[in-house]
């Protein structure tokens, strides 16, 4: 097979497109109140700098915060917030403080390399709140030379940050739909899917909607407010 030069270069061209990815929170439709399970997708390195660190914050009424267990070579630390008021838990309990944080710090020299993804899991419970909500997660990340990334801006927003080597870029967010209509899931393995429904059905459409995601959102009504 014969591909002119120009064919080349714009495969390429397209290529080195692709792979500049923002970091991302998987799934990123979810129903307002809802128990999430999800992740945080760091798509590339600093350049071609590997990752070894990243950090995400928690967004104001994401509580009941967890993180996956870590079996491979990412330590987890964590910082927590005060609620003030605090909020009544499922068991009527009060509930005064929250995770603020999780950092992922690679041991051992691990890193995720720039050819390489990782899914960093998460979950917790969702605000509630109305149709085309948004929730922003901001996520720190960071490379073996010291360079990092803020993935932290809002639409409209101009955010500066004068850590040296730091590029500030848009936050992830995760969109919140009442009633499963219009949900636009970008699943786990890279396939996109919308789909439509009712309100009879909207647990098991988002489910399917969500299907291979390697992350699952559980619709049913499960509060921890
Ligand atoms: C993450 O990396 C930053 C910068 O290298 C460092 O300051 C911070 O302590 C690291 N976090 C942990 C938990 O090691
Ligand atoms: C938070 O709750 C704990 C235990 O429920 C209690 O010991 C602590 O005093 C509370 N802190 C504040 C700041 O209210
Ligand atoms: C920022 O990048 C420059 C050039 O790569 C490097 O010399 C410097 O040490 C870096 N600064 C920090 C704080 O990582
Ligand atoms: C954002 O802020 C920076 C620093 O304050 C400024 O140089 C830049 O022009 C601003 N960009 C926009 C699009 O407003
Ligand atoms: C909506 O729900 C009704 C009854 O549960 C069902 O008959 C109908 O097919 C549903 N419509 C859609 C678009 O799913
Ligand atoms: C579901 O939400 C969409 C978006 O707000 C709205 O247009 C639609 O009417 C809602 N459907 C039902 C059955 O509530």
């Amino acid at each position: 097979m014969h591909f002119s030069t120009k064919t080349v270069v714009a495969s390429l061209l397209v290529a080195a497109t692709s792979v500049q990815g923002h970091a991302t929170i998987q799934p990123n439709a979810a129903v307002p109140g809802s128990s999430y399970y999800g992740a945080v997708r760091i798509p590339h390195g600093c350049g071609e700098v590997p990752t070894n660190n990243v950090t995400l914050l928690i967004p104001d009424g994401f509580l009941s915060v967890k993180w996956e267990s870590q079996f491979g070579p990412w330590a987890v630390t964590t910082t927590t917030k005060t609620l003030n008021p605090p909020v009544t838990g499922s068991h009527g309990e009060s509930i005064n403080s929250t995770i603020a944080s999780i950092t992922w710090t690679a041991q051992n020299g691990a890193h995720i390399l720039n050819t390489e993804y990782y899914d960093f899991r998460f979950s917790g419970a969702l605000p509630k709140g109305n149709d085309g909500d948004v929730v922003y997660f901001d996520i720190i990340q960071q490379c073996e030379n010291g360079a990092s990334y803020l993935w932290g801006q809002r639409p409209g927003q101009n955010l500066t940050d004068n850590t040296p080597n730091r590029t500030v870029s848009s936050a992830p967010k995760v969109s919140l739909f009442l009633n499963g209509t219009s949900i636009k899931a970008t699943a786990g393995d890279g396939k996109s899917g919308t789909t439509t429904s009712n309100q009879s059905s909207d647990a098991t459409t988002l489910r399917a909607a969500l299907a291979g995601a390697g992350a699952s959102i559980f619709a049913a009504a499960v509060y921890f407010l």
